[in-house]
C-alpha cells in the first residue's frame, strides 16, 4: 500500500517565539514538497502562535494527559491542545518514558484520548543501547508497541515513530538493514494488532536523521518519513530532509 512520507520534527524543549521565523522557511520547503506531510511539535507555549504564523502547517504537542480535564498540575489535555490549534501529538518519546518514567500503560491511555479527541497520535518506541546488545531489540519494541496502542487505532489516526534510545541526539544512528529489520518487525507486530489497518500505518524513524543521511534512512522499505529533533530547528537543516523524501 502507498503510504504517504511524514517528516514531523520534535522541538523538545528548545525554540522561542523568535524562532518561529523558521516556520516561513519549513513551510516553504512543505509547499514545495506536496506529496510530503510536514509537521512541526514546538513546546506547548508557541503551539498557538506557531499555528498563527504557519497556518497551513499542522502544528502539534509533544505529550498530552489521558483525562480530559482536571487536577493535574502542569498537564495539557488533548482538549487544549486541540484548543491551540494542534492537530496530532507525540506520545511516549523515551526522554519521557525515562524522565517522567511513563508506562507503555500511560502511553496508551494517552494515545487513546489523543485519538478519540480527534488528533493524530504519534506512538513512539525504542531500545535502549543495552537492549540492543543484549541483542533484545525486536523484542523490546514489539513489547512497548502491543502495550502502547490503544483500541481504536487506525491508519489515519496512528502513527508510530521507532527511535532507538541510544541514536538520539547522538550522531550515531543504527545500519540501514538494521532500520529496515526494525520497521519490518513493528509493521508485522502491527498487523497482529491491528490487521489490514496496519499496511497504512506510516512508521517512522528518529534519532539523528540528518540533512546528509536522510535520503538513504527515507528510502528504506516501510519507512514512511522522519521523526526529527535537532535538525528540525531551522529551515536550513529541516527542509533538505523534506526534500529527501522522494
Ligand atoms: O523525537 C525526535 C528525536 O528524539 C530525535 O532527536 O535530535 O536525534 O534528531 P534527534
Amino acid at each position: 500500500m502507498a503510504r504517504r512520507k511524514l517528516v514531523a520534527g520534535n522541538w523538545k524543549m528548545n525554540g522561542s517565539l523568535a524562532a518561529l521565523a523558521e516556520l516561513d522557511g519549513i513551510d516553504a520547503a512543505a509547499r514545495a514538497n506536496p506529496g510530503v506531510d510536514v509537521a512541526i511539535c514546538p513546546p506547548f507555549t508557541l503551539i498557538a502562535p506557531a499555528v498563527a504564523r504557519a497556518p497551513g502547517l499542522p502544528i502539534g504537542g509533544q505529550d498530552c494527559h489521558a483525562a480530559r480535564c482536571g487536577a493535574h498540575t502542569g498537564c495539557t489535555s488533548v482538549e487544549l491542545l486541540r484548543e491551540a490549534g494542534a492537530a496530532l501529538v507525540i506520545v511516549g518519546h523515551s526522554e519521557r518514558r525515562a524522565d517522567q518514567h511513563e508506562t507503555s500503560e500511560e502511553v496508551r491511555g494517552k494515545a487513546g484520548a489523543a485519538i478519540a479527541g480527534g488528533l493524530v497520535a504519534i506512538v513512539c518506541v525504542g531500545e535502549t543501547e543495552a537492549e540492543r546488545d543484549a541483542g533484545q531489540a525486536l523484542a523490546v519494541v514489539e513489547r512497548q508497541l502491543a502495550e502502547s496502542l490503544p483500541a481504536g487505532a487506525d491508519a489515519a489516526t496512528l502513527v508510530v515513530a521507532y527511535e532507538p534510545v541510544w541514536a538520539i541526539g547522538t550522531g550515531r544512528t543504527p545500519s540501514c538493514d538494521d532500520i529496515a529489520c526494525v520497521h519490518a518487525a513493528l509493521r508485522a507486530r502491527l498487523r497482529t494488532l491491528i490487521g489490514g489497518e496496519a499496511d497504512g500505518v506510516r512508521i517512522l524513524y528518529g534519532g539523528s536523521v540528518k540533512p546528509d543521511n536522510a535520503a538513504e534512512i527515507l528510502n528504506l522499505p516501510d519507512v514512511d518519513g522522519a521523526l526529527v529533533g535537532g535538525a528540525s530547528l531551522t529551515a536550513a537543516q529541516f527542509a533538505p530532509i523534506i526534500a529527501a523524501c522522494i
